[in-house]
């Protein structure tokens, strides 16, 4: 099972990225194969709207974000986690959920994968679950992806308070082993 995990907060090691360390050794449960992807550590351009890309026709950028696309396109599973700022994902998140784009102007391309969404933040949990109901359908579901599971961290502002949490850390190894 091939699985890519893409990280869209800026804090490497902060309670998105430890949440999907947990998922990931779920997943490594079943034999897993991970690539992590930190964006804020990646060059990555944001969709243009150049309209260059269509059937047949690749993203003329040339970056990372490229790089991830083509990944993603043989990927089993995505783990995605972005922190909600002013309610709603990080810019990073943004950035390469954009690019998606490309693979759904080009009908010889698809994300045939699971994926699974990670989101943390300061507000109570479910605070903010009519936006993760609309990120689901919308770049993730939109756009091919399965979305199977999300996990809605709250309360939470400090870089890695998570680990505290035994629920939540018990329901993102739960998420993984079940993939
Ligand atoms: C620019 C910015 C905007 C934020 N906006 C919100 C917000 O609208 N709602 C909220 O609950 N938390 C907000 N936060 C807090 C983060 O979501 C919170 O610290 C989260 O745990 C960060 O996740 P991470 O540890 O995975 O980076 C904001 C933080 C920053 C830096």
């Amino acid at each position: 099972m091939k699985v890519t995990a893409i990280i869209a907060s800026p804090r490497k090691g902060g309670n998105g990225d430890v949440l999907v360390d947990e998922i990931i050794k779920g997943t490594e449960e079943n034999g897993a194969e991970v690539t992590k992807y930190y964006i804020d550590e990646l060059d990555v351009e944001p969709c243009h709207a150049c309209g260059h890309c269509g059937d047949g026709i690749d993203c003329k950028v040339e970056d990372d974000g490229a790089k991830i696309i083509d990944d993603l396109l043989d990927t089993d599973v995505l783990i995605f986690t972005t922190p909600i700022y002013y309610g709603q994902m990080s810019a990073q998140g943004k950035l390469i959920t954009d690019r998606f784009y490309s693979v759904s102007r080009n009908p010889q391309k698809e994300f045939n994968g699971k994926a699974v969404l990670v989101f943390t933040h300061e507000a109570p949990t479910g605070v903010y679950d009519a936006y993760i109901e609309a990120t689901k359908a919308s770049p993730f579901g939109h756009t091919g992806w399965d979305v199977v599971s999300t996990l809605d961290a709250g309360g939470i502002q400090e870089p890695g308070p998570i680990k505290e949490s035994e629920d939540k850390m018990k329901e993102a190894f739960e998420i993984g082993k079940a993939l």
